[in-house]
């Protein structure tokens, strides 16, 4: 395969966060490892009125830090090119159309296109019909779509969404964003699991006794509260991020590692997900909300959050997986804002053996094995064993073996939105989001929800700083368990 890609990008939202934090400086690493060189192009589009060269600086500040000199940043830039664009207004697209045949022309891009959907979702269906109607769709090249997420707000309006969108493109022109799946780590949950054939014939029911997924952050709203007071924890983390890795812990072993088979093999556990009556939500899904602590604001004291908002900054759940290899195990997922550190991790807890060759007791107990694999900030894995102390006799003692990779390894390994741009330029979709696994993980959020929005919750309920409020411990102690990682 030729290494070197050519395409049009056309960025929807080119003015914005995303673009400037993560995908101008994905680019660039695209293009410094020769992906992109002389045939490729951007377009910039947003509603205000940007000229080229305004737009152009703009991606060159968003590099600085990256760059390997300026002359090469401004080479890089020199590809891309800015249009006002207000999105519902037809001929806007015709303008875009006469840009993107020129752009076509001067770096023979072949008629490749990108369209990246990097906006508020509520408009994603009105630019995907315009892109249709107004011809921006090419008949030789390829043309694909990357929309971000929120994917919709519940299962009906992904669902009207979906529509919208498939009415222009086809399933498999669709690049639906995740951007946990472009990690490192957690792309390796299917290496550990299926390229170690001695922890793959224990994961399952019969040696493990549950499993821990956490993806704890530290900050608080910054300037997102307009997003995140409509959407809460469980919309913005758990829908998408944490039902994506419990997907990969918990799937059957793909018969490729291909888009289709890894995608439908995802699709089967949140098929399989157990869905809660009120009372088992209730019982199951714990919500809460930050208040302030010493120097740092409640959530509702944040920019654009209302005063009494009943908004979840943070969800711990026990999810069932119904499927003969985790019948019993609960899957216990955390995730919230402001809470002590910024850290994902997943901790497989095995069964304990009682044995009777240790002098264990209680102050020393022979304790469960566990695995542990970090997804960030740390990279790396860890397994908790048992071995006897120092000295006479058998009292147990615990060691780990582990292996971290080092900063320079992480460093250098391709950031996960520059793994996903290159995926997409490559038209492999394996680690997008098939529309059959969206559907079914906002099933299974919407139940939650909807008990959650029928009544009031006593917010705040936790310290800024904290690990979340006691009952998320209690869910877990309720069973005999204990969260692995307590800071
Ligand atoms: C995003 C959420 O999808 O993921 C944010 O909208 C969250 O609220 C972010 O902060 C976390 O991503 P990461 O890569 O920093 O763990």
């Amino acid at each position: 395969m030729e290494k070197e890609k050519k395409a049009l990008f056309i960025i929807f939202g080119g003015t914005g966060d995303l673009a400037r934090r993560k995908l101008y400086p994905s680019l660039y690493r695209l293009y410094k490892k020769g992906y992109l060189k002389d045939h490729f192009a951007v377009i910039g589009t947003a509603r205000r009125p940007w000229s080229d060269e305004h737009y152009q600086s703009i991606v060159m500040e968003t590099i600085e830090s990256i760059q390997v000199s300026k002359e090469d940043a401004a080479e890089f830039a020199s590809h891309f090119r800015y249009q006002s664009h207000n999105v519902n207004d037809t001929e806007h697209y015709d303008t875009l159309l006469t840009l993107a045949e020129e752009l076509d022309e001067e770096y023979d891009l072949e008629q490749n296109r990108i369209f990246y959907l990097s906006m508020s979702p509520q408009f994603f269906g009105t630019i995907s019909q315009h892109l249709k109607s107004q011809g921006l769709l090419t008949s030789s090249g390829f043309n694909r779509v990357v929309i971000e997420k929120p994917f919709g707000h519940d299962y009906e309006s992904a669902l009207e969404l979906n529509d919208e969108i498939t009415e222009a493109f086809d399933e498999d022109q669709l690049y639906r964003i995740d951007h946990y799946l472009g990690k490192e780590m957690v792309l390796n949950i299917p290496a550990l699991r299926f390229g170690n054939h001695f922890l793959e014939s224990v994961w399952n029911n019969n040696f493990i006794s549950n499993v821990q997924i956490t993806l704890s952050e530290d900050m608080g709203m910054g300037e997102r509260g307009g997003y995140y007071d409509d959407s809460g924890a469980l919309r913005d983390m758990v829908q998408n991020h944490v039902l994506q890795i419990l997907a990969l812990l918990a799937m059957e072993q793909p018969s490729s590692y291909s888009d289709e088979d890894i995608r439908s093999a995802k699709t089967t556990v949140l098929k399989a997900l157990r869905t809660y009556d009120k009372e088992n939500v209730l019982k199951n899904f714990v919500r809460g909300q930050y208040g302030p602590a010493e120097s740092v604001p409640g959530y509702r004291e944040e920019d654009k959050v209302a005063p009494d908002s009943q908004t979840e900054t943070f969800v711990a759940g026990k999810v069932l997986v119904d499927t003969p290899r985790w019948e019993g195990v609960p899957f216990y997922v955390r995730t919230g804002k402001r809470m002590k550190e910024k850290v994902g991790r997943i901790d497989i807890e095995f069964k304990s053996n009682d044995s009777h060759f240790f002098q264990a007791d209680v102050q020393n107990p022979l304790a469960a094995n566990y695995l542990t694999i970090n997804l960030a900030p740390e990279e790396g894995f860890s397994f908790q064993l048992n071995t006897k102390k120092a000295g006479p006799g058998m009292e147990p003692s615990q060691v780990a073996l582990s292996h971290h990779y080092s900063k320079e390894e992480v460093d250098n390994n391709p950031e996960a939105y520059e793994k996903l741009i290159l995926d997409c330029l490559n038209g492999d979709s394996t680690n997008f989001i098939h529309w059959d696994e969206l559907a079914e993980s906002w099933k299974y959020i919407d139940t939650i929800r909807k008990v959650w929005d029928e009544e009031e919750a006593e917010f705040p309920n936790y310290t800024a700083g904290s690990m979340g409020p006691h009952a998320s411990d209690e869910l877990l102690e309720k069973d005999g368990f204990r969260w692995i990682w307590n800071p």
